[in-house]
């Protein structure tokens, strides 16, 4: 699997497994995924689903070496006490003694906090020690904005190396994007396929067919071909080993056009600046 190198001399492949809201079935998923050659998987402190992704892959026999584990700190611990005990568990519950990076799932905003630039600069401080202890090879954020990027770049001693937005035809967030990238800042698409809501779109249905593929490798295709680090979700085997193992094809840069400019597509309507999680 083709891999990104990050700011920091670490590489990443470029796709990961996603496991949001799989609960009950993860497991099963995550050897799926495994089985099919997958070797990154994504998941976060919120998703509930970490001790049975540490079950799934302790069983599997796949060496530890061989994969890319990334987790994510939840709202309530940001702080450096709070980032130090969710990390510490993460890694408990993974069965493991290392992460291959570590994220904020989400900013303080401005929205909840007047303090939003102090909290998300000493929950990155604590990042940052956790960095230099080695309990973690790379560092990132998700769902950071430009006040919000821009605002840690300030105190940052270490850049980070990730920021896991909203990504998909349809919503694609450019200035986020062109941004983190002139910094060296990695962008990984969360939602690729929107949750599920863009398989539904006719004029994405509509490119798809040109190219003789599903809507959901079209979108996972997008992501790749704009730079984007692309972590698809599935629980059934066949799309699970179909969006690893589907044959690379180029999107014509007016489909690209069109697919960036489908409006608002299978936003999930999460603003990070307005949530109040
Ligand atoms: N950082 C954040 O705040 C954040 C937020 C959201 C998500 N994420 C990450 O991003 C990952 C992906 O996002 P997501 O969970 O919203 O889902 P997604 O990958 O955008 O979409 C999943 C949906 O697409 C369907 N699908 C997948 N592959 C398919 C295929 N080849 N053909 C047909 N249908 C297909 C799945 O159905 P089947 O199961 O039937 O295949 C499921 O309904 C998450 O799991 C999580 O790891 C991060």
């Amino acid at each position: 699997m083709k891999k990104i190198i990050l700011n920091n001399g670490t590489e990443i492949p470029e796709i990961g497994f996603g496991t949001w809201q799989t609960t009950e079935s993860v497991q099963k998923t995550v050897k799926a995924a495994l089985d099919a050659g997958y070797t990154h998987i994504d998941t976060a402190d919120i998703y509930g689903n970490e001790a049975e992704i540490g079950e799934a892959i302790a069983e599997s026999g796949v060496d530890r070496k061989e994969l890319y584990l990334t987790t994510k700190i939840w709202n309530t611990n940001r702080s450096a006490q709070g980032v130090k005990y969710s990390a510490e568990q993460s890694l408990k519950k993974l069965k493991t003694d290392y992460l291959d990076l570590l994220l904020i799932h989400w900013p303080a905003n401005a929205k909840q906090f007047d303090n939003w630039k102090d909290i998300n600069a000493e929950t990155w401080k604590a990042m940052e020690d956790l960095y230099k202890s080695g309990t973690v090879k790379a560092i990132g954020v998700s769902n950071f904005m430009l006040p919000q990027i821009k605002a840690l770049l300030e105190t940052a001693e270490v850049i980070p190396a990730v920021n896991q937005i909203e990504f998909h035809p349809g919503y694609t967030q450019q200035e986020v994007v062109d941004f983190c990238k002139e910094q060296g800042i990695a962008i990984e698409a969360w939602s690729p396929i929107g949750s599920g809501r863009l398989l539904k779109d006719e004029d994405l249905k509509e490119i798809a067919e040109k190219y003789n593929v599903s809507p959901a490798i079209l979108c996972i295709q997008f992501c790749l071909q704009s730079g984007v680090i692309v972590l698809p979700k599935s629980e059934n085997p066949e799309n699970i080993k179909n969006n690893l193992h589907f044959e690379r094809f180029k999107i014509t840069d007016s489909d690209m056009k069109a697919l960036k400019t489908l409006e608002e597509t299978g936003f999930s309507g999460l603003d990070p600046e307005t949530v109040d999680f």
